[in-house]
């Protein structure tokens, strides 16, 4: 059984998908904590209705950043936490809190990465014009959605697509995606080296292309 740790700041719809697969028996952890920023944030709702531990840890209550951080990964090392993922936190985390935790710090963005990285990610595939976004589960490293990609799901961007059409899409993805990668966590399938990573025996190989092709 993996211990997990959720990092949050608002409405923690993959949080409650992480709950969800749990609670049916498809992810093989347990949630040992969520962590919010945000005192707001609905999130916390979703912790309150299934017994999950929570802790709402405020940066402007820290001198400054690294102590902010530390103040998390104390409490997140101190439930033996094996794997961090963030599910909407929306902030960028420094080497002093990611070398608590090497290569087990995983982070969802709503787009293919390295497009669209950064805030508003299916706003600017919508003003990009492109074919095609998703959404990508990665390790965090230092770069902003820029590390190591685990898993991406590809979905297709339609002419009358706008940012609300678009992110809903993606995020029926998002909801399977994060789940399943906490569950390769927890099988010990996941293998990084560098910026490569692989999961042992998974199936690999699907083409998509938009608009489909007719003649070729
Ligand atoms: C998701 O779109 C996720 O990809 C991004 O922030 C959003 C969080 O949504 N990092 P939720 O809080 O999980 O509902």
């Amino acid at each position: 059984m993996l211990n997990i740790g959720v990092l949050v700041s608002g409405r923690g719809s993959n949080l409650q998908a992480i709950i969800d697969g749990i609670e049916k028996g498809r992810i093989d952890a347990r949630i040992k904590l969520v962590i919010s920023d945000n005192p707001d944030a609905f999130a916390i709702e979703r912790c309150k209705n299934h017994n999950i531990p929570y802790r709402i840890v405020e940066r402007r209550n820290f001198p400054s950043k690294v102590a902010f951080e530390e103040e998390m990964a104390n409490l997140l090392r101190e439930e033996n936490v094996e794997l961090v993922v963030l599910a909407g936190f929306m902030r960028i985390l420094s080497k002093s809190f990611l070398r608590h935790f090497p290569d087990r710090v995983i982070n969802i963005h709503p787009s293919l990465i390295p497009a669209f990285q950064g805030l508003h990610a299916q706003r600017q595939a919508v003003e990009f014009g492109a074919k095609f976004s998703g959404c990508t589960v990665h390790i965090v490293d230092e770069s902003v959605d820029g590390g190591p990609v685990i898993v991406q799901a590809v979905v297709p961007l339609l002419p009358e697509d706008t940012e609300e059409s678009l992110s809903e899409r993606i995020l029926k993805f998002e909801h399977r995606v994060l789940p399943q990668t906490v569950q390769w966590f927890a099988e010990g399938r996941v293998k990084v080296e560098g910026r490569k990573v692989l999961v042992e025996g998974a199936k690999y190989g699907t083409l998509p292309v938009n608009p489909e092709l007719e003649k070729f």
